[in-house]
């Protein structure tokens, strides 16, 4: 495969016997984690060095070694295009380990027609006819964590806080009241299990996968499963409770899973057949995985956004005068949301410098031309979403500077290579499902920390993105909060 690649004019690193560059990656990554960086938006060598460096020194088309398997980098707009929009040649890949199946399943999950089918199922709990129910929710999340705050500022009327645990547990509340309604107390304790199988599957990540290691009966090995069946047994019975509420009349179709339930149900009729629903474990999996996609990225773009303007104050000042003048002190709905436009430039600015969402992987199953280069069978390719977004060719000279106002006549005219140098939601069909829900809940968290508080970044604070793996503060986001 080496000499397959090599004779193409792809430079790449030398395979090493079973895992590849995964030790000299490992290595580099747990260096980089010891200390913290300077507080400047160069973040790549922090938080992707080995790729950083090979992409570096071997040219930004080149391929390195995960375990056994040829990894392709490919930064050619053009063929970013291709691999996202053709998704049955490109896949997410198969034969992972399958312990992390027991962490996220799923939509994220499945190829080809059984894709198209789930989809098609999932989509209409994200119209935005939909989301406009759902902002008393994130309303509701979002006024707790408000009157935490106030209750932290002393009488001077500040405060320093570490705002990371907060958001996370805002966004985490946001999807246990959407998904399951009034059963969210239930949908707080799968929260709490899937936080603690998120942390046993890193390390299932960092280790060579090992076929069969699944079977061995290993500490980790032993807790996941047990998560897993406590987890599936929690969903079981919300949804249990759903389908006989729905049958005496009685239930929500307000939340994701009454929606998704009516969804299946539809297109079940529709054909007449149940092959074309989900069955019940299907839905428990999608259920899942509104916790796994959902939770960390929106919590990620929102820790990072206080961060930024928390030291790029004069966005700070613009955004909260446009929430001002167009909310004044009102509660949000969607259409006020929708007139933020200060604010949708500084999310597009905060998610170009800071993607939730560092890479993107996908593996061929047979040999696959992609541009001018044949992928051997088995290979992968990987899209570096944060190293397109801080590529200076692309960007122009200022490409490490927070500067919103690039995105002020639209995505397609802040680059020369439009869509395919942006990709924080990724792009093509499997495009993010839930990218209008995140945006939602965002604009109203942000607008309504602007109504109640001013901050800056914290003398205290250590810069220090880390992937876990969404793009997280590896130190926690301390800010010094005032209450306006
Ligand atoms: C700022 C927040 C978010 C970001 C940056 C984000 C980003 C992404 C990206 C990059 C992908 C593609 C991953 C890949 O192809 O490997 C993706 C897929 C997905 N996201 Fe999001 N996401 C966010 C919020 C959400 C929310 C709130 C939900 C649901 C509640 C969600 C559900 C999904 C699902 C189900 C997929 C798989 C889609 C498919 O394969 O058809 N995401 N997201």
């Amino acid at each position: 495969m080496e000499k397959f690649l090599k004779d193409q004019g792809l430079n790449g690193t030398s395979y090493r016997f079973i895992s590849g560059d995964l030790k000299e990656m490992v290595h580099m990554i747990t260096e980089a984690q010891s200390k913290p960086m300077n507080l400047t938006h160069d973040i790549a060598p922090r938080v992707l060095p080995f790729y950083h460096k090979s992409l570096t020194t071997l040219g930004k088309n080149c391929f390195t070694w995960l375990g056994a398997k040829p990894v392709v980098h490919v930064c050619e707009p053009s063929m970013v295009r291709e691999i996202l929009a053709n998704y049955r040649k490109f896949q997410r890949s198969r034969r992972r380990n399958p312990l992390l199946k027991l962490l996220v399943s799923g939509l994220l999950d499945v190829e080809g027609d059984q894709w198209v089918k789930h989809r098609k199922i999932i989509n209409p709990a994200f119209h935005m006819e939909k989301l406009k129910h759902m902002v008393d929710a994130f309303y509701v999340s979002c006024s707790d964590m408000i009157e935490k705050w106030e209750k932290l500022v002393n009488k001077e009327g500040s405060c320093e806080v570490d705002v990371c645990p907060y958001l996370e547990a805002f966004s985490s509340d946001v999807i246990s009241r959407t998904a399951f309604g009034s059963s969210f107390e239930e949908g707080r304790k799968i929260f709490q299990l899937q936080k603690e199988q998120a942390r046993r599957a890193v390390k299932v990540f960092s280790s060579v996968y090992i076929p069969g290691f699944r079977f061995l009966p290993t500490k980790n090995n032993k807790k996941m499963k047990e998560i897993n069946r406590e987890v599936n047994g929690l969903v079981r019975n919300i949804i249990n409770k759903r389908v006989d509420a729905m049958k005496d009349g009685k239930a929500s179709h307000d939340d994701l899973l009454g929606i998704l339930l009516d969804s299946n149900n539809n297109e079940i009729k529709e054909h007449g057949n149940n092959n074309f629903g989900l069955t019940t474990d299907e839905v428990i999996e999608e259920c899942k995985l509104f916790y796994f996609a959902g939770q960390e990225t929106t919590s990620s773009m929102l820790v990072w956004t206080m961060i930024l303007l928390g030291l790029h104050l004069e966005w700070q000042t613009r955004a909260r005068d446009e929430v001002l003048h167009v909310l004044g002190d009102k509660k949000p709905d969607i259409d006020l949301l929708s007139q933020l436009k200060v604010m949708n430039i500084i999310f597009n600015e905060v998610l170009r410098l800071y993607p939730s969402i560092v890479s993107m992987t996908r593996q061929v199953y047979e040999e696959t031309k992609l541009g001018n280069l044949t992928l051997p069978a088995g290979s992968l390719v990987q899209i570096n979403t944060l190293m397109l977004h801080h590529d200076r060719d692309m960007w122009g000279d200022d490409v490490l500077e927070f500067k919103p106002k690039r995105f002020s006549e639209g995505i397609l005219k802040a680059t020369t290579n439009g869509q395919a140098a942006y990709l924080p939601f990724s792009g093509g069909p499997r495009i993010c499902v839930g990218q209008n829900f995140a945006i939602v809940e965002a604009k109203l968290c942000l607008a309504m920390i602007l109504q109640h508080f001013s901050f800056e970044v914290s003398p205290s604070y250590s810069h220090a993105p880390y992937t876990i793996p969404t793009l997280q503060a590896q130190f926690g986001a301390h800010l010094i909060l005032q209450k306006l």
